[in-house]
């Protein structure tokens, strides 16, 4: 869908629908026009999510809740607006009326910014593949409001839920269309458009730059593996630099330690680390941080063909580290230490990985919430308040040492699995192995919140984007 965003004065007078955002305690505020008895029959308190259509004298009306005044946050506005996108289907144009209620917490600019996230985000639908075609129509929201801060607050919405929704069509997309060669072709077109500088490592290059972990995940497959290196430099440097890494597995057969059928049926979703580092990566001229930022995205499919990486067999990855391969589909760790040993080489301030790397993760958290570990407590404490502010829900971690001498290997330096047990904290300390001690970093295991397998919160089923926004307010506030 498209949605062109307006800031106007005063209401418009072709506006067709006119939304007014209300606190739950100041609803005998509402203009007289409103029926105060239409409200009670249907229960209208102003809570937080709340919608209802209604009319004033002259035109049409949707009230959104957002609860308690004193209360407001950003995820109510966020909250609203998705809601709203999500039941308005009949109206083009409308206009947004945030009736100066403000607090300490939010004032226009934020809220506008909010709010229109969530209306972008809750607009989404992935109609790629549809045979029928409807053309989207245009939607018109006109904000009532004035100022250049408005306007950078309506600018910034736009670029981040375009990063966002980015991520999403290419979660969404099926694992035979998104190969990495598609994955890296796309992200070459953003790059053009967002002007950031690209590299990419095609087949040939990675095998002679060493990155002996995409080599070996990619060997059961027909499709050449890409690595992809994203550069962003701000106008005003800072001098710090932040490096993102982004597993991108394009589809996870599992290898020969081949996944079941039902196991496998989502698994185009794991790109979703890379795809969310493609589209935090692309909002980054629009915000402008001052930090220099370089996104890192391995690529390859797992497979099983004639050739494919044998349980028992030892990789050499980029750092010269030796590993055993006792399970295949452990792959993602696998293509992640040759980037994080490529992330160690540079001169970074942080390295932050994302990455669909455990189903253990998922057991231990659900799907909504993503496992945060890392070594440094600053960081982890900047992601924390990142995630508060974005409402994608971050738990930490531990990186037990205790459990280290589960990867042990009798012919190798490290194994790829641990025990039956903490999947997702042995995970990360095979990650660890490749990152160089002096650097901050931190991994983020999206495998729940990834993918929706049902609609929750401004997300709709499938590629939820999930890591875009938060990436992006660790990077604007480091
Ligand atoms: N891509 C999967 C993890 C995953 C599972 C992501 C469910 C999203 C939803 C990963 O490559 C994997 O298969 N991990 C194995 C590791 C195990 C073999 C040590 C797992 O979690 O079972
Ligand atoms: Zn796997
Ligand atoms: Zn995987």
């Amino acid at each position: 869908m498209t949605i062109e965003i307006k800031l106007v004065t005063k209401k418009p007078a072709r506006s067709q629908l006119h939304v007014l955002i209300v606190p739950s305690d100041q609803i005998d505020e509402l203009p007289e026009s409103i029926d105060r008895d239409f409200l009670k029959s249907r229960d209208f308190k102003g809570e937080s999510g709340q919608i209802l259509f209604t009319h004033s004298a002259e035109r049409p009306v949707a009230l959104l809740g957002v609860g308690s005044l004193e209360n407001l946050a950003h995820a109510n506005y966020r909250q609203a607006g998705a809601k709203l996108l999500r039941e308005v289907k009949n109206f083009h144009s409308m206009s947004v009326d945030f009736c100066g209620y403000f607090n300490e917490n939010v004032d226009q600019p934020n809220a506008t910014q909010a709010f229109l996230e969530g209306a972008f985000l809750g607009a989404y639908e992935f109609t790629q593949l549809k045979s029928k075609t409807k053309k989207p129509p245009l939607k018109t929201i006109a904000i009532i409001g004035s100022g250049q801060k408005i306007k950078q607050a309506i600018n910034r919405a736009e670029s981040i839920a375009f990063g966002v929704n980015l991520a999403r069509d290419m979660v969404n997309l099926p694992g035979g269309d998104l190969t990495p060669v598609a994955f890296a072709r796309k992200a070459s077109s953003i790059a053009k458009e967002k002007k950031l500088t690209i590299k990419i490592l095609d087949g040939a290059a990675i095998k002679k730059a060493k990155m002996g972990g995409i080599l070996g995940v990619n060997r059961g497959s027909t499709q050449q593996p890409r690595f992809v290196q994203l550069t962003y430099k701000p106008a005003k440097p800072s001098g710090k630099h932040i490096v993102l890494v982004g597993k991108g597995v394009t589809f996870d057969a599992g290898g020969l330690s081949i996944k079941t059928a039902q196991g496998m049926s989502t698994m185009k979703c794991d790109m979703g680390g890379a795809a969310a580092v493609l589209g935090a990566m692309s909002t980054l001229n629009a915000i402008s941080p001052s930090v220099k930022v370089t996104g890192l995205m391995p690529l390859t499919d797992n497979m099983l063909g004639g050739d494919a990486t044998r349980p028992g067999d030892v990789l050499r990855i980029k750092n010269g580290k030796t590993v055993e391969v006792l399970n295949t589909d452990a792959e993602g760790r696998l293509i992640l230490a040759d980037a994080l040993s490529v992330a160690s080489s540079m001169k970074a301030d942080a390295i932050i990985d994302l990455a669909t790397l455990t189903g253990a993760c998922m057991v231990a958290l659900g799907s909504q919430y993503a496992g945060l570990m890392g070594t440094d407590s600053e960081l982890i404490q900047a992601i924390e308040n990142s995630s508060k502010a974005t409402g994608e829900e971050v738990w930490h971690l531990p990186l037990p040492k205790e459990y280290r001498s589960q990867l042990d290997s009798d012919v190798a330096d490290v194994k790829n699995i641990g025990s039956n047990w903490g999947g997702a904290l042995t995970a990360g300390l095979f990650l660890k192995e490749f990152v160089s001690e002096e650097i901050p970093w931190a991994h983020i295991d999206i495998a729940g919140p990834a993918f929706a397998d049902s609609p929750w919160g401004e997300h709709p089923k499938g590629g939820t984007g999930f890591g875009v926004r938060l990436i992006v307010n660790v990077i604007e506030n480091l």
